[in-house]
């Protein structure tokens, strides 16, 4: 597979394109927001370089709740307005800490983890949670990951379709 690290040294942006197609191709014949929100972390945490946590919450009530992801065991809980997840859903923007010791209220998971960035899951106006990223580098996530990972859930939305995860037996 190719990986975003595997051309670091040329444009970010030009890297991040690639994965776009190869999330296109991934989505193409498939909805499921449980396939395709496994996959696309999956995807993620093999194809960018520095990253210790790839995932999702998705909200519940006021809360956000544990979805997807690679990497270490994750609390599974995080209200509306706490952490940097539920400030960026909250505020329903991307954020991107730096320095998590520098961020009042972050909630450490791993402690390896040095900054972090959140991007909000809207849909149709509807917040249905976040996509969380971790680096145990110190500000490894700047605007061309901003643009790149905004771009990556757009398409994620696009083909997703959110309202069920399974169905309950008769
Ligand atoms: N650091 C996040 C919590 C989730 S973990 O990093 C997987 C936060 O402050 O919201």
């Amino acid at each position: 597979m190719h990986t975003v690290q595997s051309i670091a040294d040329g444009s970010k942006a030009a890297a991040y394109r690639q994965l776009h197609e190869h999330m296109s191709a991934l989505f193409a014949d498939e909805r499921s927001g449980l396939a395709n929100t496994a996959n696309m972390c999956a995807l993620l945490y093999e194809a960018l370089p520095d990253l210790n946590w790839a995932g999702f919450y998705f909200l519940e009530g006021r809360e956000l709740v544990l979805g997807p992801f690679q990497g270490k065991v994750a609390c599974v809980r995080i209200a509306l307005g706490f952490g940097v997840c539920g400030t960026a859903a909250l505020r329903r923007e991307t954020v991107i800490v730096p320095d998590v010791h520098a961020f009042p209220g972050h909630i450490a998971c791993d402690a390896a983890s040095r900054s972090e960035i959140v991007v909000p899951l809207i849909q149709n106006g509807r917040l249905l949670g976040v996509l969380d990223l971790d680096s145990p580098q110190l500000a490894r996530f700047d605007h061309d990951d901003r643009a790149g990972l905004i771009a990556a859930v757009d398409l994620l939305l696009e083909h997703t379709d959110f309202t069920r995860i399974a169905d309950a037996a008769a």
